[in-house]
């Protein structure tokens, strides 16, 4: 079910994002990737070439008005209406209540949760306009990367921990509203991944590579963009619509 699919990607220019778009294209998906680094989705779409599928770039802020818009917009002129769309653009933030920077909080909401419901919004509607020529008898999927601390509370990190407890019970009531229109709302929930993260977001290198020595070998993106791969290529009656992936060594 994934080979001739038509994707968006966003967060395309760094770890899961970019592992996904290079996964996809393998299996012969046509891929709209989107971040804001525009150099970097330019050099992976020329590293996909060759692949069977296609990508194209598309620039922007998730925060931006009108950008989701543009992604689907720019599938459908490149191939036709997108049936999948990956919501992998997010952000970190080092501390807790008391010792993370206040001056971040509104910006890491703004990406991780309200761009999101803004994003699921408008492609939820879009799918399901599609959904009902054809009354809904193929998959469209809707895959958002979640994480095991939107799950379990993390006292080192509840304040980006926060934004995903609030994304992972978005994903759950949107799966629930377009359900019925054959539309699959996939909540992702990664462990430690070693990607971009950890230095955009400004955590200690230190901290984090005790955390790998302490749990690892950890994730790569590859391995979260393989369980995608599969995910989105189960026939349209089959939804596996919560998966928490961890390092084997993980605890908790
Ligand atoms: N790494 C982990 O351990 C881990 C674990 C669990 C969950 N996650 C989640 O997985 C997702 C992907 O993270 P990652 O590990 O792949 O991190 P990453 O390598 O830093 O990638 C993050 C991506 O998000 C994009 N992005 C960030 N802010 C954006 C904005 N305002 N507008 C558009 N794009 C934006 C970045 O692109 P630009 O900078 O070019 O815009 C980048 O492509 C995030 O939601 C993260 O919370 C990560």
């Amino acid at each position: 079910m994934t080979d001739r699919r038509i994707a968006v990607v966003t967060g395309a220019s760094s770890g899961i994002g970019r592992a996904v778009v290079r996964d996809l294209v393998q299996r012969g998906t046509r891929v709209v990737a989107a971040g804001r680094r525009a150099e970097r989705l330019t050099e992976l779409t020329e590293q996909v070439r060759t692949a069977p599928g296609h990508a194209v770039a598309v620039a922007g802020d998730i925060t931006q008005a009108g950008h989701t818009e543009e992604l689907l917009a720019t599938a459908e002129r490149e191939w036709g209406p997108a049936d999948v769309f990956v919501a992998a653009a997010g952000q970190g933030l080092p501390g807790t209540v008391l010792g993370s920077d206040p001056e971040r909080w509104e910006r890491l909401v703004e990406v991780n949760y309200l761009a999101l419901l803004r994003q699921l919004r408008v492609v939820a509607a879009e799918f399901r306009k599609q959904a009902e020529p054809d009354d809904g008898a193929r998959a469209r999927d809707v895959v958002v990367i979640g994480s095991t601390v939107g799950r379990q509370v993390s006292a080192a990190n509840p304040v980006y921990g926060s934004t995903k407890f609030a994304v992972h019970s978005l994903v759950e009531a949107l799966r629930q509203e377009v359900c019925h229109h054959n539309i699959r709302v996939t909540l992702i929930e990664p462990g430690f991944v070693r990607s971009g993260f950890q230095e955009a977001a400004g955590y200690d290198a230190a901290w984090f590579e005790a955390i790998a020595e302490e749990n690892g070998p950890l994730l790569v993106p590859e391995d979260v963009a393989d369980v995608i791969g599969y995910v989105i290529g189960r026939p349209t009656h089959v939804h596996l619509d919560d998966i928490r992936l961890r390092p084997t060594r993980q605890r908790p």
